[in-house]
């Protein structure tokens, strides 16, 4: 007879698995089913994030950040360096070593937990009191049953009608994390977060880059000031060429790499010859053979599964969290959704504040920011109030030689509730919890300012843009 359990979670990703460790806790058997497999063929826990996406591009962009600090910004320190040599390899190497750690920490949390890890590809069979399941993985089929389902499939990186990713020279981000040499010229379609991420790993390591964005704003999620501010940065200061307005034309390999032609924003027809091409257009649910139609799982018009705010999906004790529902394709959107699921089969309150979910781009200087940005304040004609503070005027910045940048926070004109707070700076990434903090307090801009910050410190500039909604900054 198939095993039954009380919570099977299909995906490992970051959604999954912290549900399936969430479910767990809370007494519930639990299995979870994956199917990711590593290069050797293996199969490995955690998704996108810890396969091919968060961590390994983050170990990337330290490692870039490092060849680029020592060879341009430790002569300000009065360091000079010679001989310096870049040893792709070993920085890959280093890459892949910190995957298998972080991979293999899932499987002992699974362990520890006693998380049942099926490995191979989960899709719904029936349903009825329990939902009857299959595995099917690389030693046949395996059916299971559960009284409740979460599905955590993630995403897949979107592809463009008549490219062809060989991840070798036309790639996604599997294949841009995993160059065997710094391209000379590399190609990238789409400004988003991946395009400017790993556009700025393989600059720093000595690629020419060029970006081709069909929107002819840049950064349009992210605050405006912020988004201007970061565009002078990147292109002018670190030389990052980035189109705006292009419209795709024919994309082919070519004997030295690939060419691309389109139509730029004046109207004119061009063409970009690059030795490699990443495409970052954006991700796609991903609900390929789960099974979804034999059950009547409802998906949305754009292929998501269809979920209300508590991530139910329109099945009976079904849901479904992270990048294959609506809302943000981040990981720790999904790992929050992950802990309400399990909460609530539990017979608990779950609870996902998704007005206070962090955006972060790990570029240097980082982007990151929470809440409302000025551009949908004033669409939305809510009254505010501004304060903003430089980097260029803390102590701690200048001696880390991270001047550029500003904190901005955004309060309600009348109640002095804090409704966004954005940064461009070092440390943003970590800065920005401390907003994170106020805005799940429900805090006033008062209450940051009001706040001991230590001194000298990145974190000054938070209460210094806090006193500035007040016109009362102390040190600018
Ligand atoms: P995934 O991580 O995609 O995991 C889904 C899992 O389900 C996969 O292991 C897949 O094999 C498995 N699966 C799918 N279908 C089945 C099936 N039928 N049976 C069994 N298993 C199945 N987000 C951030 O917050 N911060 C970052 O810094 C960041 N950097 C990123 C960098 C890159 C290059 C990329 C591509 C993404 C990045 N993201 C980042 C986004 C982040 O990776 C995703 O939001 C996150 O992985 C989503 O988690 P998930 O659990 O929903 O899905
Ligand atoms: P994205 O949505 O961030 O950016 C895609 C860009 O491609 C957009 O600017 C879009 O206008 C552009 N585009 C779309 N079609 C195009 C075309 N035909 N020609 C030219 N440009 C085109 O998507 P991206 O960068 O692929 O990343 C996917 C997701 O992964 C992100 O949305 C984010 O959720 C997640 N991610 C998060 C990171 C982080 O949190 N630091 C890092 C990397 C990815």
């Amino acid at each position: 007879m198939a095993q039954i359990f009380d919570v099977v979670v299909i995906g490992a990703g970051p959604a999954g698995y912290v549900a399936a460790i969430r479910a767990a806790q809370l007494g519930l058997s639990t299995a979870c089913i994956d199917q990711w497999k590593t290069p050797q063929g293996q199969y490995a826990l955690g998704g996108t994030c810890l396969n091919v996406g968060c961590i390994p591009s983050k170990a990337l962009l330290e490692s870039s950040e490092n060849y680029e600090r020592v060879l341009h910004k430790f002569k300000v320190h009065g360091i000079t360096a010679t001989g310096v040599k870049l040893d792709l390899q070993r920085m890959l190497a280093r890459k892949n070593a910190i995957v298998s750690k972080m991979t293999a920490g899932i499987e002992g949390l699974f362990k520890k937990n006693k998380i049942t890890w099926l490995r191979g590809r989960g899709s719904f069979v029936s349903g009825g009191t329990t939902w009857k399941l299959e595995v099917a993985g690389d030693k046949g089929s395996e059916a299971i049953e559960a009284r409740n389902v979460i599905i955590a499939t993630g995403s897949k990186a979107r592809a463009l009608p008549g490219i062809e990713v060989d991840n070798r020279v036309i790639c996604d981000n599997e294949g841009a994390l995993a160059f065997e040499a710094v391209p000379e010229r590399l190609g990238v379609i789409g400004a988003g977060v991946i395009g400017l991420e790993l556009g700025s790993v393989w600059r720093r390591l000595g690629a020419k880059v060029k970006i081709l964005e069909a929107l002819p704003s840049f950064l349009g999620a992210s605050d405006e000031s912020i988004a201007k501010e970061a565009w002078k940065i990147f292109t002018a200061e670190q030389g990052l060429e980035i189109e705006l307005g292009v419209k795709l034309g024919t994309v082919k390999k070519s004997r030295k790499g690939v060419l691309i032609e389109y139509v730029a924003d004046d109207n004119s027809t061009k063409t970009l010859e690059v030795d490699r091409l990443i495409v970052s257009v954006g991700r796609v649910p991903n609900t390929d053979g789960l099974g979804a139609e034999a059950v009547g799982l409802r998906l949305d018009e754009r292929g998501f599964i269809d979920v209300d705010k508590n991530c139910r999906a329109s099945l009976p004790r079904v849901f479904a969290v992270g990048d294959v529902v609506r809302g943000p394709m981040l990981a720790h959107k999904g790992e929050e959704e992950g802990v309400m699921v399990a909460e609530i089969i539990a017979g608990q309150h779950g609870h996902v504040n998704y007005d206070a979910i962090p955006w972060v781009m790990y570029t240097a200087p980082e982007i990151a920011w929470v809440g409302k940005t000025e551009q949908e304040l004033r669409a939305a004609g809510v009254a505010y109030r501004m304060g903003r503070f430089p980097f260029a005027y803390n102590g701690r910045a200048l001696g880390r030689d991270e001047p550029e940048g500003f904190i901005k926070m955004l309060a309600d004109e009348k109640t002095d509730r804090v409704l966004g707070v954005h940064a461009l700076g070092g440390q943003a990434s970590e800065l920005i919890a401390e907003a994170v903090v106020a805005m799940e307090f429900g805090a006033s801009s008062e209450d940051i300012a009001r706040i001991c910050h230590a001194h000298p410190s990145m974190s000054e500039v938070m209460r210094e843009a806090a006193l500035a909604v007040d016109k009362r900054s102390l040190n600018g």
